[in-house]
């Protein structure tokens, strides 16, 4: 019930996405000059809540923008409504419904539908990932110079040591290829797939990254901080790789390297 439900809210939401890229929705921005918020973000969120409540009205809800449904519960739904807004808001079809299901504190389901590529991505605790029903795996790329990466950059400006820009010019001037696809769920699902050998983001959201983390670990990867310590959610920092080039990537994102 818990997984026809994740799997159903993300296929609808994702087919909302799909009908409504080239209507004439509404955009707002949120802080910062191109954090955006389409109508239809908030009308996939609806459809997402409706669609858990019918089956688990009881169940504890963060969803990026209505914030957390405080509920006791030991279940908890961590929702982007769409991952990948700017993408949307442009018709650019790099962007997604991504739902992570907790219990008890761990992440155990997480869905990424991207309906315009036609990719579900499903991941269930120990029993490994999926891209359309059919098992995923990560890569076995063994060196950074030789990986393929991606990132991401936060909306407003990092200016710290080591920060987004700095990490990506050095890794650049090294000739490793790394792309910015806008979704760092789709990030995070193209890791699990092996399509990238590593993805790291210095600041991300609960709901950007509680499905892909999943992903990517039950696809044979590993997620961690950035000191390599076990991930969660809670905290900004994001380093997830086919687990081969994990300790390395990490010291390029540190300034160790
Ligand atoms: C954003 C995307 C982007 C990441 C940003 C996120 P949104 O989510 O995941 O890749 O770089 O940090 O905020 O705003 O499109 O849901
Ligand atoms: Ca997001
Ligand atoms: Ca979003």
């Amino acid at each position: 019930m818990l997984i026809n439900t994740l799997k159903r809210a993300a296929r609808e939401a994702g087919l909302l996405m799909k009908s409504e890229m080239d209507s004439d929705f509404k955009i707002h921005n949120k802080e910062g000059i191109n954090n955006l918020v389409t109508e239809v973000d908030h009308a996939s969120e609806k459809l997402i809540m409706s669609i858990i409540a019918e089956s688990f009205p009881d169940h504890f809800i963060l969803s990026e923008e209505v914030g957390e449904i405080v509920m006791d519960s030991e279940y908890k739904w961590v929702i982007d409504p769409i991952d990948g807004t700017v993408n949307f808001a442009n018709g650019i079809p790099i962007c997604c419904v991504s739902i992570g299901v907790e219990y008890q504190g761990k992440m155990i389901l997480g869905a990424i539908y991207n309906p315009f590529l036609e990719e579900f991505y499903f991941a269930e605790k120990s029993k490994g990932s999926t891209l359309n029903e059919k098992p995923i795996h990560v890569s076995r790329k063994e060196e950074v110079i030789k990986s393929c990466l991606v990132t991401g950059f936060p909306y407003t400006y990092l200016d710290e040591p080591n920060g987004p820009l700095e990490v990506f010019s050095k890794l650049i001037r090294k000739g490793v290829p790394v792309r910015r696809l806008g979704s760092a769920a789709m990030d995070l699902a193209w890791v699990a797939a092996g399509r990238f050998d590593g993805f790291y983001e210095h600041k991300l959201n609960a709901w950007d990254s509680a499905a892909g983390f999943i992903l990517v670990e039950e696809a044979g990867g590993r997620v961690s901080d950035f000191n390599g310590d076990v991930y969660s959610p809670y905290q900004p920092h994001i380093v997830a790789t086919n687990g081969l080039i994990h300790d390395e990537l990490l010291k390029w994102v540190n300034g160790t390297i």
